[in-house]
């Protein structure tokens, strides 16, 4: 045994643990990666530090956090995954200690210019959590210039696992956040999108029907042989904001849907629209037989709705078409239209920027059930979209 490691030893668990404390409180993503590097800076007394996490869509490893020596120049770089110092403790997963790192071939150079450090002990540990790599943190320049040791290499290791664990915690976290406010801004919309239909519908009828009780009521006193037509006409009125409300209500929550099942929910559906829509609506349902798992008939309800909805919207077809196949384990609904149509991966393209969630929550939808969406369109040939769903009967 030597007492001055094990002296050491302790010393910087107790470190560890107090740095650990501190990290697992902290959800920010960004002021995250920061206080890692700082606090694996301290323990290991390094000078010098940079965090690299793994850009996936680039295949590459990115500067997030670099402190010292002017080193800031280098944050946002890039580095491909397996080269350098860095690209071997994340390729490998493993602890690269380096006594002199401006001798070391695989030393990462950044332009000259920008980069006044020299770098001579570097230590380079895997972030990872749960098997994925996260990227790679590196302490640099021992404070006192020596050679970082056994006790550090294994300090910075056990310290960027619990690192990485809370950078996964608050990835998710900040997931969460995104979630929570794409389901507030989805609430909002059918708020408005109701608060639209209610305005433009009954309660525009409501107030003509307001308006000829009146003049019933004044024709009750002076033209009573006028007074059955006008009667007649109140009750056309009625009826209508009558039809709007059940429209309305049916769309929020079609009760058919789950008393009855998806086959009469699509045909009542169809009925509706048949009513007061101008293009001709086909419905085929004829394989679509049996009930399916509630969560399952509401997202493919769903999905039929807003895509009809958005034929009705952006394309003024004049034929929709809708069927539901169903095969031994599969159900395919399909929902076209002959409107001009719309370029998808353009839209695509820039959906984060446009605010709208129709087309997402149709993905949504089809992955909450399992299923897969396909939306098939060009210019001037129609828009198609089609759910395949596996069955649960
Ligand atoms: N059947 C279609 N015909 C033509 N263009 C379409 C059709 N379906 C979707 N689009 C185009 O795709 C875009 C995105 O559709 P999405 O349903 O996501 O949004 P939206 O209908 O504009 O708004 P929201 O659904 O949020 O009320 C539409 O704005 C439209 O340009
Ligand atoms: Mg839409």
């Amino acid at each position: 045994m030597n007492p001055t490691v094990d002296a050491a030893r302790v010393a910087a668990l107790e470190t560890l643990l107090q740095v650990t404390r501190e990290l697992t409180a902290e959800l920010d993503h960004e002021a995250l990666l920061t206080k890692i590097l700082r606090a694996a800076m301290r323990v290991t007394r390094s000078s010098a530090g940079s965090l690299l996490l793994r850009d996936a869509a680039a295949d590459a490893l990115v500067f997030r956090v670099v402190v010292g020596g002017g080193g800031g120049a280098l944050k946002d770089t890039r580095v491909p995954l397996t080269q350098g110092i860095a690209g071997e403790a994340f390729s490998r997963q493993r602890a690269v200690v380096v006594d002199d790192a401006e001798t070391d071939p695989r030393y990462f150079r950044a332009p000259a210019s920008s980069v006044g450090l020299q770098v001579h002990q570097l230590l380079a540990v895997p972030l990872s959590a749960q098997g994925r790599a996260l990227g790679v943190l590196e302490v640099m320049n021992q404070a006192q210039g020596e050679k970082y040791t056994k006790v550090d290499v294994e300090l910075l290791m056990a310290f960027a696992a619990q690192s990485a664990i809370a950078l996964e915690n608050a990835r998710l976290y900040g997931e969460l956040l995104q979630e929570r406010d794409r389901i507030l801004a989805v609430e909002a919309a059918v708020r408005h999108e109701l608060a639209r239909d209610l305005h433009d519908g009954p309660a525009q009828m409501l107030a003509v029907l307001v308006m000829q009780a009146r003049l019933a009521r004044d024709l009750a006193k002076q033209d009573p042989l006028r007074l059955a037509e006008e009667t007649l006409s109140l009750e056309a009125i009625a009826s209508k904001a009558l039809y709007q409300t059940r429209n309305i209500l049916f769309d929020l929550r079609p009760l058919i849907l789950e008393q009855q099942g998806l086959r009469p929910a699509l045909e009542q559906y169809a009925l509706r629209l048949r009513m007061v829509e101008p293009f001709m609506v086909h419905l085929d349902v004829a394989t679509c037989q049996t009930r399916f798992e509630p969560k399952q008939e509401a997202a493919i309800f769903a999905i039929a709705q807003e895509a009809v909805n958005n034929a009705k919207k952006h394309a003024q077809p004049k034929n929709i078409w809708i069927d539901a196949r169903e095969a031994e384990t599969i159900l395919e609904l399909a929902v076209r239209d002959d409107g001009p149509g719309f370029d998808v991966n353009e839209i695509q393209a820039t959906y984060g920027t446009r605010g709208s969630l129709g087309l997402l929550n149709m993905r949504e939808r089809a992955a909450i059930v399992n299923g897969a969406l396909q939306i098939t369109s060009a210019p001037q040939q129609g828009t198609r979209v089609l759910l395949t769903v596996p069955l649960i009967k």
